[in-house]
């Protein structure tokens, strides 16, 4: 169990130095990490920590803003709060906690429906599926949906690790790192079932995924924590669900770069960028000075996903990656290394990260009071709001 403590820190705009008008152009990213919610700047060549809020104990491993309310929705991974704050964003950052409610515990990723009158929790802790009525000020359980299954090899839980919205905003598909399945839940009419399902081979541990669409045609792929493969599918729609044809498994590292240490490589996340071709995941725990970042082409053409280059991701453990709102830039958040935020120059024609960062902000500036030398404190989420 975590300490709960009630010794907390909440600095909004008090180390903000930067002039007016760099302020107004710089971008403004929302952190995550053991202990902490920060906000933060960058101005296209440092990262300037704006407001926070400091909560001994908690995990604010995932979070998500509905603009319209100003309301920032932030799990606690180390029990079953979800926390909520409002976030103003014209002027100067502005973070305050409203109120907490109670879900499901361990819960790591959250996701809107199309209109955000509903969010889906995915509660890897729990193997639970929480979903939310988030129409009104306070959010209800609008249901709650236990996953359940053939467990994976070695595996003594399911785990769904994401909720992610099909690019038609009906389904969500769940990856289930325990289990060894995608689950698909339909959200049509109010129903959030699950109505298909996906087996993966055995041992695949599927942690995050992403949709590619070309055309009419819908993808997608999913990096596996379990096996460092990554699964290309073509998607169909059926009237209650989603079909899957595999079209390719490959090593997240791609042929010529494989872990320093395959025992302890676990593949992170998965962000295809908005151009539907470049899709990069982060890999983790590789047992290399620094872990990194590979980046893969899809070619519609051919319907190929090809392994095309890796940069590091400047640190160790980078859970965390996104894609600023105009796709040049790649914010990293790693928990561990030299280097808890990272920026990566993405070029707009070949879609290469920069191996040279634009940025960076070293680690120990990055830890919550109280966790200073422990392991892997860093970042565990950033993304630009
Ligand atoms: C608010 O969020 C919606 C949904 O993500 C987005 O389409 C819209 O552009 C955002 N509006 C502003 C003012 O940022
Ligand atoms: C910070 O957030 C936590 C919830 O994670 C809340 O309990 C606490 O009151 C907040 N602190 C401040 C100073 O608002
Ligand atoms: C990581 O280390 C392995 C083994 O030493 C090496 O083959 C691989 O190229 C390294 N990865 C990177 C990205 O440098
Ligand atoms: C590789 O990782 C495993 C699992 O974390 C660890 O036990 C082992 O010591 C590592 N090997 C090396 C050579 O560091």
């Amino acid at each position: 169990m975590m300490l709960q403590s009630l010794t907390t820190l909440l600095a909004l705009g008090s180390m903000a130095s930067a002039a007016p008008t760099s302020m107004a152009a710089a971008r403004k990213l929302l952190v995550g990490g053991p202990g902490q919610i920060l906000l933060a700047n960058f101005d296209g060549s440092s990262f300037e920590i704006t407001g926070k809020n400091q909560t001994a104990g908690t995990a604010p491993s995932w979070m998500r803003y509905k603009n319209s309310t100003d309301t920032l929705y932030a799990v606690d991974e180390n029990s079953a709060s979800l926390n909520l704050f409002t976030l103003g964003l014209t002027g100067k950052p502005d973070l305050k906690y409203t109120s907490t409610v109670t879900g499901s515990s361990g819960v790591v990723f959250l996701e809107f429906n199309k209109a955000q009158t509903r969010m889906v929790g995915a509660a890897y802790g729990s193997a639970m599926i929480d979903v939310w009525d988030v129409s009104g000020d306070v959010p209800k359980i609008f249901k709650q949906i236990p996953v359940d299954g053939t467990l994976g090899p070695g595996q003594t839980a399911h785990h769904p690790h994401q909720a992610l919205l099909d690019p038609t905003g009906r389904f969500m598909i769940i990856p289930d790192l325990g289990g060894d399945q995608l689950l698909v839940l339909d959200t049509k009419d109010d129903k959030y079932e699950i109505t298909s399902r996906q087996a993966l081979f055995k041992g695949a541990g599927p942690r995050h995924g992403g949709f590619i669409t070309h055309e009419k045609k819908t993808f997608y792929t999913v990096a596996c924590e379990l096996s460092n493969k990554v699964i290309l599918f073509e998607i169909s729609y059926t009237d209650t669900g989603l079909a899957f044809k595999e079209i390719s498994t490959q090593s997240t590292y791609g042929a010529a770069f494989p872990p320093a240490n395959a025992t302890s490589a676990a593949a992170g996340t998965v962000v295809v960028a908005n151009n539907n071709v470049d899709v990069y995941i982060s890999n983790r725990l590789s047992g290399n000075a620094t872990d990194s970042i590979a980046h893969f082409v899809f070619d519609a053409q051919k319907t190929s996903l090809a392994f095309a280059n890796t940069v590091s991701s400047g640190g160790i453990l980078p859970r965390d990656m996104s894609l600023s709102n105009d796709g040049k830039v790649m914010f990293v958040a790693n928990q561990g290394g030299d280097n808890g935020l990272v920026a990566l120059h993405r070029c707009g024609t070949t879609g290469n990260l920069a191996p040279k960062p634009l940025a960076m902000k070293a680690l120990k500036e990055l830890v919550a009071p109280g966790l200073e030398g422990q392991a892997n404190a860093g970042p565990q989420f950033v993304q630009e709001i």
